[in-house]
């Protein structure tokens, strides 16, 4: 794999926040409803301990983008998301570094967004999942459509992104149709819309649920694309709308094939360097990182895996990306799996990026890089 690398690989920062209020039924991130206090602190410590003890991961560069996801990052104190990013502000590769904090309706009141925005956070995430009582009790949400709106409300002219999740049992076209118009009217400028999936390991797993039918699911997307697009919305990677300039930078760095250096319980990393690329993974307990930060798992791409790896990001990305945005030089084996790619009409020639064919059955185009 030696010589892969065309430039500088950026750099993005990931900080994992593990606090939740209550497990939800469908979710498999790595969690703690462990009380916030007492460890937010300590927490905080740590990270920045994790940081500090990575420059040869970092090996001089500065974060693209920083990313606090969860978990519900929102739970943390504000004095501990500022003392994090007061002690790496050196690092930042701008004044401008997009900085973005993962937040629940239950705990997104305005005075706290005011606070985190002072203390140097400039893009909020929203997971809102959906504005039906009857939905967000569906998938068992801690928050209710009266919190969801408020919150909503409060982030009027603030650089924002909220997440939707549809094919929730017993949920219509008309349920759907009504959150997304609740968002295209908020004019939120940004819009993650996922499938519930059902992941082993999670309580929906277990459970006989009424999940909408596949052409149900299929109305839903469809609704999706002519309600965003006639409301200036671009879909730019598979489950993200944007009004023009206001994709994300952090996500478009992991789709893009940039490296990310992640802290905190359970946080993946992965690292290029002249010779590998290398995924780490960091201790899943709390009590375990805030004592030792280091990584438990540690795997170099092999040149087999790395055809597939790069598809699987790449290929996201809708529009596909000009020879000039590539970090890495593709590999031979990747270049001839693409022409098959190309033959079969599922792939551009002028970008790397799937057709319009490629893109509607990706699962199926990702398939030829195995
Ligand atoms: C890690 S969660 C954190 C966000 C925040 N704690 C919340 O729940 O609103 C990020 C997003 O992943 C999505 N998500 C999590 N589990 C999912 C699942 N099983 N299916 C689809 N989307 C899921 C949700 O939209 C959620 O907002
Ligand atoms: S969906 Fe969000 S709030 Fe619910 S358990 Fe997962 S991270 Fe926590």
């Amino acid at each position: 794999m030696k010589g892969l690398l065309l430039n500088k690989i950026p750099l993005s920062l990931y900080v994992h926040l593990p606090w939740c209020e209550t497990q939800c039924p469908y979710c498999d991130f790595s969690i703690t409803t462990d009380p916030v206090s007492g460890n937010d602190a300590k927490l905080a410590e740590a990270i920045i301990k994790d940081i500090n003890q990575s420059d040869d991961l970092i090996a001089g560069r500065k974060f693209k983008s920083i990313y606090f996801g969860g978990g519900t990052p929102s739970l943390a104190s504000v004095e501990s998301i500022k003392y994090i990013l007061d002690s790496i502000k050196e690092r930042f590769s701008s004044e401008e570094t997009e900085i973005t904090l993962e937040m629940n309706p239950s705990n997104a009141s305005e005075d706290k967004i005011d606070e985190l925005l002072m203390a140097g956070i400039n893009r909020i995430s929203l997971g809102i999942q959906s504005y039906n009582n009857q939905e967000l009790q569906a998938l068992g949400r801690n928050h209710d459509r009266e919190s969801a709106i408020q919150a909503t409300q409060a982030l009027k002219g603030i650089n924002s992104t909220i997440d939707l999740i549809y094919g929730i049992e017993k949920q219509t076209t008309e349920s759907f149709t009504a959150n997304l118009e609740k968002i295209i009217q908020s004019n939120i400028n940004h819009l993650s819309l996922y499938q519930l999936t059902i992941e082993p390991n999670t309580i929906f797993y277990k459970k006989e649920l009424m999940l909408p039918d596949e052409e149900t699911i299929e109305k839903i997307e469809l609704i999706a694309k002519e309600l965003l697009e006639k409301n200036g919305y671009q879909q730019y990677e598979v489950s993200s709308w944007a009004k023009a300039g206001y994709e994300s930078q952090h996500n478009l760095n992991y789709w893009q094939f940039g490296d990310f250096l992640g802290v905190g319980p359970g946080s993946h990393s992965k690292i290029s360097n002249e010779q590998e690329i290398i995924r780490y993974r960091k201790i899943k307990p709390l009590g375990g990182y805030i004592q030792n930060q280091r990584s438990t798992d540690l795997k170099t791409i092999s040149d087999n895996e790395l055809d597939i790896d790069l598809a699987m990001n790449l290929l996201r990305i809708k529009n596909g990306l000009q020879q000039k945005d590539l970090t890495i030089a593709l590999p031979a084996s990747f270049l001839k799996k693409y022409q098959r790619g190309l033959d079969e009409g599922l792939l551009l020639k002028d970008r790397i990026g799937a057709t319009q064919k490629g893109y509607r059955f990706l699962n199926e185009t990702i398939q030829l890089f195995f």
